[in-house]
C-alpha cells in the first residue's frame, strides 16, 4: 500500500525503501512530518509541537508542507499571491483529501478569497521516487495575482548542515558539479533566460555522509525547460528547506474567476548513497518519464554531419558523408543546420523552413532516398523558436518576435525569439515542422534553440510576465502534437548544446544533446555531473576530430562516448582507411552492449579528479552482463597500479571477466569487496573490460 491515511489526520507515503509523511494539525496547518528510511506505521501518530516566543515566529520554527507568505511568516516560502483588494497574505488552511490510485490530492484553503491549492503526490513504489505538484485555483469571482507559486516545499530532517549539489556551468561547460556546505542563509540555483540554461540546474541534492556507497542523500528535481528557481535555507535552529518551482523572477500569473495554474512536477526521493540516487532517477525516468513509442528501444547510433560542414551543405557532399556514415556500421544519418531558407551562415534564414533549391535542386528526397537505400534513417536538424531578421518571416511579421517598440532588440546569434504566446505564431511553427516531415521519411528531428531571450514584451498578453510560462507550455504543446501526427519520428531537445537539459525535456523529448563541447577529457566531466540525475540513455555522445583542446586518441573519444547513447561528427571524409576501420569496429562493439550502458544501473566506480581514473561500470537489467569504461589522459608519479572494486553483482554468483588480452572468473563477492587489481600507467589510457554472469 503507497498511500496510508489514519484518523489523526496522517498521511504517510511509502515506496519500497523511504516515507514521506505529514499531518493535519488541530490549527489545520499541514505540517511534514517525516522524510526517510521507513518507520513503523504506528511511530506517526502526533504532530511535532512548536515553541512558541514572540521573538520567533511559531510558523517560522515550524515544517510546513506548502507555506503561504502572510501573517508572521518571515522565512522564505511556497507561494505569495495578492488580492483584488490588495491583500497580500495567504493563509492555508487544510480542507480534504482524496485517493486516485497512486496519487494523494491534499486540498488547502484560503477561505476568506476562495483560493484553493491543491497538493498532489504520487508515489512510484518500485523506484523509490515520489513526484509532487501545486494546482492553484482560483475559485471566487475576483481575479487573483500569483507572485510566487512554486512546486515544493521540502524540509530536511537533520539539523546538521546538508553538503549540497548543483551545477555551475556554461555553454561547451554544462554540468560542472559544485558541492557546498550549507550551514547558514541560503544558496539559490536558477535560470532567468527563457529556458533551463546552461548554469544551474533544475533540482536540489542536500547529502551527509555521502559517498557512492553510502550516505543520506535527499534530492528532488523539477520536469521544467523555462526559467526555474531552487532556493535552500538553513535557519538558526538548524532546519534545512528546499523550496523548487517556476523562477518568480519577472513572474506572476493572473487568475480570473475559474482559472488553474498548475506548478511543474517534482520528482524526489531518498537515497542511500549517490548512486542509488542516480539508479532510482534513472530507473524512473525510463519507466515513467521517457515518451512513447521508443521507452524501451535503443537510440539508434547517429552520425551528425554538423561539424563536417557546418552551413556549408550540399546535395552531393552528405551524400559521400552518408555512404561513409553506412560504411561503419552508422543506422541514421542526421543533416543539421543549413539546408533551408537562405541559410549560408547564422545571419539569415531561421524562420523560412523550405529546402534551399541550390543546395538541394531535386529537393530533399534525392539525399534522403540515398541514405535510406544505404540501409539508414535519416534524421533533420530545425530550430523552430527562432527568427533571423534577415528572413522572409521577419519581413511579412516582424510583430511576431517578442519585443518592446522603443527598444533595440539584442539579436544575440543575430536572431530572435518567436513569440510563442501567440496562438497563430504557435500554428506556424507547427505547420512548418509537420509540412517537411510529411512530405519526408523523416525518423529524427533535432530541435535547436541557440539564444537567451531579451525585450520580453508581448502586446498580445493581458498580464505580459505570463510569457515565460506560457512559453514553455507552447513549446511542449508543439512537440507533443507533432509527436502525435509523426510517431515514427524521435525529437532531440538540444540549445546550443546542454542548455536544454531537465525532466521536462525528457518528458516530451527522446534524447537531449548533452554539450556542444565534445572534448573526450571535458565530456568526462560533464557526463559525471550529468550523471547524477539524468538518464544514461538520454545523453547523446558524440566522437568528433581533434578540433577541440585534447589530443585524444580515437579509441579514447569512443571510449568517453560510448558512456551514452554513441554518435559520430567527425568528418568521415578526412579519415583514413585505418581510421575508419577503428570506427567500425568500435560501433560494432557497441552495438553489442548499448542496452546495457542505456538501460543499466550505472555505478561512478572512481572519478577522474579524485581518483586519477575515470572508472564508470553498468550493469544490464537482468545482471548478467556489466561493462566498465575505464579512462584517464594520464596517470602519475608513477602510479601504475590501481584497485578497482565493482558494485552491482550478485556476491554468490561467478562472473567471467574481460580486461584486454586476459579472461579470468572470480565470484561477484570477490570482485565487490578485494575488487581487480589492474595494470594502469601512462597517457591517454582507454580500457573497456566485459562482465559476463556464469
Ligand atoms: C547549436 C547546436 O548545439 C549544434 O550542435 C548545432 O546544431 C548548431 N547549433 C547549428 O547551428
Amino acid at each position: 500500500m503507497a498511500i496510508l491515511t489514519n484518523k489523526d489526520g496522517i498521511f504517510i507515503l511509502e515506496t519500497e525503501h523511504t516515507q514521506y509523511v505529514m499531518g493535519v494539525g488541530t490549527d489545520s496547518i499541514l505540517y511534514h512530518i517525516y522524510w526517510g528510511a521507513p518507520c513503523k506505521h504506528s511511530d506517526f501518530f502526533a504532530l511535532p509541537g512548536y515553541e512558541k516566543s514572540s521573538n520567533h515566529s511559531e510558523l517560522d520554527l515550524a515544517k510546513t508542507e506548502y507555506t503561504p507568505f502572510g501573517g508572521t511568516m518571515y522565512r522564505d516560502c511556497a507561494f505569495k499571491c495578492t488580492y483584488a483588494d490588495k491583500t497580500r497574505d495567504c493563509v492555508l488552511k487544510y480542507k480534504e483529501y482524496a485517493v486516485q490510485g497512486d496519487t494523494l490530492h491534499v486540498f488547502l484553503e484560503d477561505a476568506a478569497y476562495g483560493l484553493c491549492v491543491k497538493l498532489s503526490y504520487t508515489v512510484y513504489p518500485a523506484c523509490d521516487i515520489l513526484s509532487r505538484s501545486a494546482t492553484v485555483c482560483n475559485n471566487s469571482d475576483a481575479d487573483i495575482m500569483l507572485e510566487r507559486a512554486f512546486s515544493a516545499e521540502f524540509s530536511l530532517p537533520s539539523r546538521q548542515p546538508y553538503h549540497i549539489y548543483n551545477s555551475n556551468g556554461t555553454w561547451s561547460g554544462e554540468q560542472q558539479k559544485v558541492v557546498q556546505e550549507l550551514a547558514c542563509g541560503s544558496l539559490q540555483f536558477e535560470s532567468r533566460k527563457g529556458i533551463s540554461g546552461h548554469g544551474n540546474t533544475p533540482a536540489f541534492i542536500a547529502a551527509q555522509h555521502e559517498s557512492e556507497t553510502q550516505g543520506e542523500v535527499f534530492f528532488g528535481a523539477l520536469e521544467y525547460s523555462g526559467n526555474f528557481k531552487v532556493s535552500l535555507n538553513r535557519d538558526a535552529f538548524g532546519i534545512t528547506r528546499a523550496l523548487i518551482g517556476v523562477n518568480d523572477f519577472d513572474f506572476s500569473h493572473t487568475l480570473h474567476k475559474g482559472d488553474a495554474f498548475t506548478a511543474p512536477c517534482v520528482h524526489f526521493g531518498f537515497a542511500e548513497s549517490l548512486s542509488d540516487m542516480s539508479n532510482h532517477m534513472n530507473d524512473f525516468a525510463m519507466q515513467h518519464v521517457f515518451p512513447e513509442p521508443f521507452r524501451d528501444e535503443p537510440l539508434p547510433v547517429l552520425y551528425n554531419s554538423w561539424e563536417a560542414t557546418e552551413f556549408d551543405v550540399c546535395v552531393e557532399e552528405q551524400k559521400k558523408l552518408a555512404e561513409a556514415a553506412a560504411k561503419i556500421g552508422v543506422e541514421l544519418f542526421v543533416m543539421d543546420d543549413g539546408w533551408f531558407g537562405e541559410r549560408n551562415s547564422d545571419r539569415a534564414g531561421l524562420g523560412d523552413w523550405t529546402v534551399n533549391p541550390e543546395k538541394f535542386p531535386n529537393g530533399l528526397s534525392e539525399l534522403i532516398d540515398h541514405v535510406n537505400t544505404l540501409g539508414m534513417d535519416f534524421g533533420i536538424w530545425f530550430e523552430p523558436e527562432m527568427v533571423n531578421p534577415d528572413s522572409a518571416l521577419y519581413r511579412a511579421h516582424p510583430d511576431w518576435t517578442y519585443h518592446y517598440e522603443r527598444r533595440t532588440p539584442n539579436e544575440l546569434r543575430h536572431q530572435l525569439v518567436l513569440n510563442l504566446t501567440k496562438p497563430e505564431v504557435q500554428d506556424y511553427v507547427f505547420d512548418c515542422v509537420d509540412k517537411v516531415l510529411s512530405a519526408h521519411n523523416i525518423k529524427y528531428v533535432k530541435w535547436d534553440m541557440n539564444r537567451p531571450f531579451s525585450e520580453i514584451g508581448t502586446e498580445n498578453l493581458e498580464n505580459g510576465k505570463m510569457l515565460w510560462y506560457l512559453h514553455t507550455q507552447a513549446l511542449y504543446a508543439i512537440v507533443d502534437k507533432l509527436k502525435a501526427r509523426h510517431p515514427q519520428t524521435q525529437f532531440e531537445a538540444c540549445a546550443s548544446g546542454g542548455g536544454r537539459c531537465d525532466f521536462g525535456a525528457i518528458r516530451h523529448f527522446d534524447q537531449i544533446w548533452t554539450s556542444d563541447n565534445t572534448d573526450a577529457i571535458d565530456r568526462i566531466h560533464i557526463q559525471d555531473g550529468y550523471s547524477l540525475l539524468y538518464p544514461t540513455k538520454y545523453m547523446r555522445a558524440w566522437v568528433t576530430d581533434l578540433k577541440w583542446h585534447n589530443p585524444a586518441p580515437l579509441k579514447f573519444r569512443f571510449n568517453v562516448a560510448m558512456q551514452g547513447a554513441l554518435g559520430i561528427g567527425t568528418n568521415l571524409l578526412k579519415m583514413s582507411d585505418e581510421e575508419l576501420a577503428l570506427c567500425a569496429e568500435q560501433i560494432a562493439f557497441y552495438k553489442k552492449l548499448r542496452r546495457t550502458v542505456q538501460f543499466g544501473k550505472k555505478y561512478r566506480l572512481l572519478n577522474l579528479e579524485r581518483d586519477e581514473l575515470s572508472v564508470n561500470q553498468y550493469v544490464s537489467r537482468d545482471g548478467k552482463e556489466s561493462v566498465v569504461f575505464v579512462v584517464t589522459p594520464s596517470t602519475r608519479f608513477l602510479h601504475h597500479c590501481f584497485s578497482i572494486r565493482l558494485n552491482g553483482l550478485e556476491p554468490d554468483a561467478q562472473y567471467r571477466v574481460r580486461i584486454c588480452e586476459s579472461v579470468f572468473e572470480k565470484s561477484g563477492a570477490f570482485l565487490m569487496n578485494a575488487g581487480i587489481e589492474q595494470e594502469i600507467s601512462g597517457q591517454y589510457v582507454s580500457q573497456i573490460w566485459t562482465i559476463e554472469k556464469l
